[in-house]
């Protein structure tokens, strides 16, 4: 049986922010994860959490409407840089970071972000499947610095130690939010 994103979401509901490895399966190889935002309390969490300083470097895997790289830019005064897969998607983003007359702080990019080069963020953020997490996984080790901090939500990163985890009802649902610091993970 496949599970729509959705549906996992809902299981993480159930199970009120543990996740349960076998729901976790994904079809389309070149996709980590369908298109399903993240509640706006919980952007300025994860980003809070991961202590992002003016200057600082920002990713977003799988990046969807821009609005964790949009929040960095404008309340943490971070450079942010979007990976979107989905054309349409991605279109739409940039046209909204032009809009908003953030194009120099917040770059989209239309590309795979299992290939993209990650090595310049100080911070990279995550809503993705555990399984998802588990195949970036090699690249987060290979390219990020070791002060660099990872944050994802609702999906942990299996084997890392997370720095801090915080668990919010947003929506009517649990939400968890897990850091990771590259240096200490
Ligand atoms: C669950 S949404 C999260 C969107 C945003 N990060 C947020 O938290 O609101 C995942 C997004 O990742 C995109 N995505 C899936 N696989 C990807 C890949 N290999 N490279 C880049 N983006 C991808 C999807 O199209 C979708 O927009």
């Amino acid at each position: 049986m496949n599970l729509s994103f959705g549906n996992v979401v809902a299981l993480l509901c159930l199970t009120a922010g543990a996740v349960p490895g076998t729901a976790q399966k994904f079809t389309n190889p070149d996709t980590l994860a369908p298109s399903y935002p993240t509640p706006q309390a919980v952007v300025d969490e994860m980003l809070t959490m991961a202590q992002v300083k003016p200057g600082e470097t920002v990713y977003d895997l799988g990046c969807g409407d821009g609005r964790i790289v949009i929040t960095a830019a404008r309340q943490f005064k971070a450079h942010a840089v979007g990976i979107e897969i989905r054309r349409e998607i991605y279109e739409r983003t940039k046209t909204k970071v032009a809009a908003l007359g953030l194009s120099d702080q917040v770059q989209i990019v239309n590309g795979d972000a299992l290939v993209y080069d990650i090595g310049p963020a100080d911070v990279v953020t995550l809503y993705l499947l555990t399984s998802s997490n588990e195949r970036l996984k090699p690249e987060l080790i290979k390219s990020l610095k070791p002060t660099a901090r990872v944050v994802s939500h609702d999906f942990e990163i299996h084997g890392w130690k997370p720095a801090a985890v915080h668990k919010m009802m947003v929506e009517g649902r649990p939400h968890m939010v897990y850091l990771y610091r590259m240096n200490a993970r």
